[in-house]
């Protein structure tokens, strides 16, 4: 039955669009948009992928587009304003044509209070799905389109993990792999876990599989996704082995890996590796052991330093970037000196940090908060200024070195903008059939934010 609603729900589709070509001498055009993580961005070009099959072409042009579509993220309330903001500003698309369908899905369509407010004061979305429900994107969408009427779909039935999907992908060169989804660490401060389930593994062939026909096709960088990679149901390093054997020009990344799981066979597997960058992202969140358990993040800042020097002993400049929070409930002055003394210790290439936010049905958002908005935001720039001298000592290993890069796209500074195996922007000057290809470049200098040098 379920078959062939679907198949229905497919066939009437096609029929909308080839209808449409007939009569507008074009396809329709969607617009879908990706807010949020690497997840959610791969998320977005499945989406695509359904519907490039019934028969819609893509527009980056929101005021073109008949079907527009919001794949939203709910880690951070920020996250969320952004989100309404843009919907907000598509009330006078609606006005001026009545006809274009208007989507929100993603993390943020799966909680319930946000299908309320968007019911209640969104009036121009049409359809609002959660990340359980992607399988049943053909029902709903025939279902707005057939009647007309408004689709709010957020059951918690998880969908088997499905093999059997084709995706429009964003770029040429680096592609995004998921190897998992879900979460089952519920850390106090994140959402994450309620608005995506529990772990769900996809099976290694399936994975290896992907890989191996991305690089046929010439992508160059691949990054394997999951929440916590480490707790891969199959065996994470097992499987960067099996994928390094792939033979091929192109660098493996891979994000996130959760200190608690990050062991040494995780580390040597790197090192031994072929493929694979000599960089870990590895969330640490804070420097404080009170903070850290409060966190539920079941490691202290020893065990985590621990496996740094271990990483550090065979490889001196292997690179670390990470997560921070500041202001969680009741991080004292101290506590927030101790974040600030590890990621000194460190010495990170990069950091991501965010001024905590409360999300409510979450165990940190009851637990007491006597920090006000200044101090946290006063935090957070503190942070930015050590790092930012952190940066320029890291960097200055660079000077006078060759490095392998990756050519990306067209530079801010320079003619190319590139990154090198840690994941930092290198610019310089050549022509752009360079991109897409590893070169060497010599590094002369750099800023805060990037390296720059001379193609070798
Ligand atoms: N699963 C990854 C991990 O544990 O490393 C993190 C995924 S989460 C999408 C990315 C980052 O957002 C987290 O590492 C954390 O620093 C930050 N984050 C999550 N919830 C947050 C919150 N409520 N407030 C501020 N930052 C948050
Ligand atoms: Fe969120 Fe923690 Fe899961 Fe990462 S590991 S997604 S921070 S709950
Ligand atoms: Fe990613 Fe945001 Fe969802 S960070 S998993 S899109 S809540």
């Amino acid at each position: 039955m379920e078959n062939t609603v679907k198949t229905d729900a497919q066939a009437g589709l096609r029929r909308y669009c080839d209808d449409y070509l007939e009569t507008n001498g074009h396809r329709p055009l969607a617009y879908v948009y990706s807010f949020g993580c690497q997840q959610n961005v791969s998320d977005g070009e499945k989406l695509k992928g359904q519907l490039s099959l019934i028969g819609y072409e893509f527009t980056d042009d929101n005021e073109q587009a008949q079907l527009i579509i919001f794949n939203t993220c709910a880690v951070r309330e920020n996250a969320e304003n952004t989100v309404y903001g843009a919907v907000g500003d598509l009330k006078h698309l609606k006005e001026k044509n009545k006809d274009v369908i208007i989507g929100v899905c993603g993390c943020m369509a799966q909680l319930e209070h946000v299908a309320e407010k968007i019911k209640a004061s969104y009036r121009q979305v049409d359809l609002v799905f959660g990340t359980f429900a992607y399988d049943r994107l053909y029902e709903m969408l025939y279902t707005v389109i057939n009647s007309k009427k408004r689709v709010f779909e957020l059951s918690e039935r998880v969908s088997e993990i499905s093999e059997d999907f084709v995706q429009i992908r964003d770029s040429r060169i680096k592609a995004f792999v998921p190897i998992m989804y879900g979460c089952n660490n519920f850390c106090t401060y994140c959402i994450v876990p309620y608005v995506r389930g529990r772990e769900r593994s996809r099976k290694p062939e399936a994975v290896i599989s992907e890989v191996r026909k991305l690089i046929s096709e010439g992508y160059k960088e691949i990054t394997l996704l999951g929440q916590n990679v480490n707790s891969y149901s199959y065996g994470f390093p097992e499987l960067l082995r099996e994928i390094d054997k792939i033979e091929g020009d192109y660098w493996i990344r891979f994000m996130s890996s959760h200190p608690k799981d990050a062991t040494h066979e995780l580390i040597d597997t790197i090192l031994e590796s072929k493929h694979i960058c000599k960089h870990l992202h590895l969330p640490v969140q804070a420097g404080s052991d009170r903070i850290l358990k409060l966190m539920n993040r079941r490691y202290t800042a020893q065990d985590y330093l621990k496996i740094i020097d271990y990483a550090r002993n065979k490889k001196s400049d292997f690179s670390f970037t990470t997560d921070l929070i500041v202001g969680f409930p009741g991080e004292t002055q101290e506590e927030f000196e101790m974040t600030k003394t590890l990621i000194r210790r460190v010495g990170y290439d990069n950091i991501y940090s965010f001024v905590y936010s409360r999300r409510s049905g979450t165990p940190a958002a009851v637990m007491p908060d006597d920090t006000d908005d200044k101090t946290k935001g006063l935090r957070l720039r503190e942070l930015l200024l050590e790092q930012r001298e952190n940066t320029q000592r890291l960097f200055s290993r660079f000077l006078d070195k060759e490095i392998t890069v990756l050519v990306e796209s067209k530079g801010r500074q320079m003619q190319l903008a590139a990154r090198n195996t840690e994941g930092i922007i290198v610019e310089f000057d050549g022509d752009d059939s360079l991109i897409g290809s590893f070169v060497t470049v010599r590094i002369n200098k750099f800023a805060n934010w990037a390296l720059f040098g001379e193609l070798i």
